[in-house]
C-alpha cells in the first residue's frame, strides 16, 4: 500500500528499494533501482528518504543506519519492539539532524480529522476525556509468526492494532501523558507474554483522563473507535465503516445540537476499491507533511518520533502496572 500511495502521491517517489523477499523486488518498475542488501541501499544516494515497513525488531538497525547516511525516515508503527530502542532512534534522529516520522496514519482518517477540527474550535469547550477503542479477531489477522512474538513486536494487541488508538488518544488530548495504569489478559489465545486484551488509563499533567480496550478477541472484526468529552459536547470517531458524531451544547446538560456523519463517497469507494484504498489516500496525505515538515514547514498531522516513543513508552507502562498492580509515572 506504500507503493500504491508513492505512485499516487505528487511529492514522493519511489527510486530505490530493497526486500529479503526478492519475488516483492521484481515486480517493481524498471526505473526503481533494486538493491541488493539494505545496508547497500541506506548508504547510496538513490534516495533521501526511507520508508521501513519491515517486521517490528528490523526498524530500529535500518532507522539507525539510514540517519546516519543522511536519510530522513518514515518508520512504521510500532516504532521498535523496545522503549530504549525507540531512544536511540530519538537520540540518532536529533544528532544526524534529519527527520523521523512514525506511520501513525489514522491521524488522517476524515472522522478523526473532524474530531481533532471539534476539538480545536473549542466546540466542546475544555476537553476533559477522550476514551478508545481497538478491535481484531486476533490470530486469525496474522500472517507471519513475528507479529504475535513479544520479543519481535514488543507485546500483543497494545503494540499491534491498539498503539494506533492509543495515539490517536493522545493526539486529541494534546498534553502530556503522565500517569498510566491498565490490565492485560493473555487467556484466550495463550500466548508467551503476549496480550490478547488490554485495558488502560491515563492522565494528562492537566488532568485530562484517556482510556482505551485494545482486543485481539473482537468476533465482530476489525474496528476502531475514538471518542472526546468537553464540557459542552462530546465528538466520535468509528471505523469501519467510517462514521462521525458531534454534538454541542451551549451548556452542560443544554440543549444538544447532533450532526453526524457518514462518509458515503469513502463508503462507495471502498466497495469498490476495498478499505486499502482509505489506507492508501491517509499514506499520500502523510507524505505531504513530511515532505512539509522535512523542509521546515508545518508538520500538519504527522506523527514525529516523540510521538512514537510515547506510544511505546504506554503499553511498556501497563505492562508494568499489570505487573506490579500500580500506577506507573510516565516522564
Ligand atoms: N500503518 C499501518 O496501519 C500498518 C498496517 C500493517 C502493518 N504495519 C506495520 O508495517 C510493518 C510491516 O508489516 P507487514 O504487515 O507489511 O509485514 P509483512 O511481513 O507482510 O511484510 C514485511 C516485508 O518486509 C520484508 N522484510 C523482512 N525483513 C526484512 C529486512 N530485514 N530488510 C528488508 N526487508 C525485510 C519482507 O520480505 C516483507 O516483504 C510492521 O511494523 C507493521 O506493524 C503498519
Amino acid at each position: 500500500m506504500r507503493k500504491q500511495a508513492l505512485e499516487v502521491s505528487t511529492e514522493c517517489e519511489l527510486t530505490a528499494a530493497f526486500d529479503l523477499d526478492s519475488a516483492a523486488l521484481a515486480k517493481l518498475p524498471g526505473h526503481v533501482s533494486v538493491f541488493k542488501d539494505a545496508e547497500q541501499l541506506l548508504k547510496s544516494d538513490a534516495c533521501d528518504a526511507i520508508i521501513i515497513s519491515t517486521p517490528t525488531h528490523f526498524h530500529k538497525d535500518l532507522a539507525l543506519t539510514a540517519l546516519e547516511n543522511g536519510k530522513h525516515v518514515i518508520v512504521e508503527k510500532p516504532m521498535a519492539s523496545s522503549l530504549a530502542d525507540c531512544e536511540q532512534m530519538v537520540e540518532t534522529a536529533k544528532r544526524c539532524g534529519k527527520l523521523l516520522t512514525v506511520g501513525f496514519n489514522h491521524r488522517y482518517f476524515a472522522a478523526i480529522k473532524e474530531v481533532k477540527a471539534a476539538i480545536q474550535s473549542g466546540a466542546l469547550g475544555t476537553l476533559r476525556y477522550v476514551k478508545g477503542y481497538a478491535g481484531h479477531t486476533g490470530l486469525s489477522e496474522f500472517k507471519s509468526e513475528w507479529m504475535y512474538d513479544k520479543d519481535k513486536m514488543g507485546g500483543g494487541t497494545l503494540m499491534d492494532n491498539g498503539i494506533h488508538t492509543l495515539d490517536l488518544i493522545c493526539y486529541l488530548m494534546d498534553d502530556r501523558v503522565s500517569d498510566v495504569s491498565g490490565m492485560i489478559s493473555t487467556k484466550t489465545w495463550q500466548l508467551d507474554r503476549t496480550e490478547d486484551n488490554a485495558f488502560v488509563h491515563l492522565r494528562t499533567q492537566s488532568g485530562i483522563m484517556g482510556s482505551l480496550h485494545s482486543s485481539w478477541t473482537e468476533w465482530k472484526g476489525y474496528h476502531f473507535c475514538v471518542e472526546a468529552y468537553g464540557d459542552l459536547g462530546m465528538a466520535r470517531a468509528y471505523y469501519a465503516p467510517m462514521s462521525s458524531t458531534i454534538i454541542t451544547m451551549d451548556k452542560p446538560g443544554g440543549q444538544a445540537h447532533k450532526k453526524r456523519n457518514f462518509y458515503i463517497p469513502a463508503i462507495f469507494r471502498e466497495k469498490f476499491k476495498g478499505w486499502q484504498s482509505t489506507v492508501v489516500q491517509t499514506f499520500v496525505e502523510e507524505f505531504h507533511d513530511f515532505v512539509s515538515l522535512a523542509n521546515g514547514g508545518p508538520a500538519g498531522a504527522i506523527a514525529t518520533a516523540q510521538d512514537g516513543l510515547r506510544s511505546i513508552a504506554i503499553p511498556n507502562a501497563v505492562y508494568e502496572s499489570d505487573r506490579d498492580r500500580s500506577v506507573v509515572t510516565v516522564l
